[in-house]
């Protein structure tokens, strides 16, 4: 198990503070050159594409309980955001978190978002990123988080040393909900391809959906090839389009 996401192959991950267009917090990536959020509003495109076009749209389909695959923790911001809609609208979520190089808890600490967030998630944002990796842990009566370090890639793989902790959802036909949310496919094109998307789906029940803010061709072609029927919805602006993919009956 590690409890300490600071481990030593990734003390150099170099980053730095970022205040996006609508005052929240990003941070940049300085081997990649590449932000974690929009620079038009961090806060602003986890709402649109991830909160509304995800979880608001299972909402309007009645559902009680969502199981959620995140790919990219990060800053923690779309589990927060999570956090805030399950206890806001009393819908169970179960939050697990793919993430290969967890962000120091000296700078998660000092990004801005708690100043966004109802008045009850404030503390939960920390709390948040403490809690233990490869651990299921309950938040709140409506809310889960397991933190898994691994890449969507060695996710599932028997190769992988964090096996045993992912075996609970080693499943197929599992998650309602994928929150896509990897680098650009400019930056890291090996998240974007066409096995991780097969595994997704794999793991997917039907209906479930795929969200993510990237709207790339090749993407959506690929998605296609893996069997997802693909939307293209408005992006969070200024992007034209973002994308929701539906795992079909
Ligand atoms: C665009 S950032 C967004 C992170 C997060 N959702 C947030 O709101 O801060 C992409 C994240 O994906 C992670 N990542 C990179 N490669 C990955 C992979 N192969 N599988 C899963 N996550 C990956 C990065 O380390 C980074 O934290």
């Amino acid at each position: 198990m590690n409890n300490t996401p600071n481990k030593e192959p990734y003390k150099k991950l170099e980053l730095s503070f970022l205040e996006s267009k609508d005052g929240s917090h990003t941070l940049l990536r300085h081997d990649l050159n590449e932000t974690y959020h929009s620079h038009n509003g961090a806060i602003q495109e986890s709402m649109w594409v991830f909160i509304d076009k995800g979880l608001n749209y299972l909402k309007e389909q009645n559902y009680t309980s969502i199981k959620i695959l995140e790919i990219g923790f990060g800053t923690g911001l779309n589990a927060i955001l999570a956090y805030q809609f399950a206890q806001k609208n009393k819908i169970e979520i179960e939050y697990i978190s793919l993430e290969p190089l967890p962000v120091p808890l000296e700078i998660t600490e000092k990004l801005n978002y708690t100043d966004f967030l109802e008045e009850e998630s404030k503390t939960i944002f920390n709390e948040l990123h403490r809690v233990d990796w490869e651990k299921k842990h309950q938040i709140s009566p409506y809310f889960s988080l397991h933190k898994i370090e691994t890449t969507l890639e060695d996710y599932k793989n028997s190769s992988d040393n964090n096996f045993e902790s992912q075996s609970d959802y080693n499943i197929e036909n599992y998650f309602d909900c994928t929150f896509y949310d990897a680098f650009a496919p400019s930056k890291q094109a090996e998240v974007w391809q066409l096995s991780n998307l097969q595994k997704v789906f794999n793991l997917t029940k039907e209906n479930g959906i795929l969200v993510t803010y990237c709207a790339q061709g090749q993407f959506k072609r690929d998605l296609k090839t893996a069997g997802w029927t693909v939307e293209s919805l408005d992006g969070a602006p200024p992007k034209r389009e973002m994308v929701r993919a539906v795992k079909p009956i």
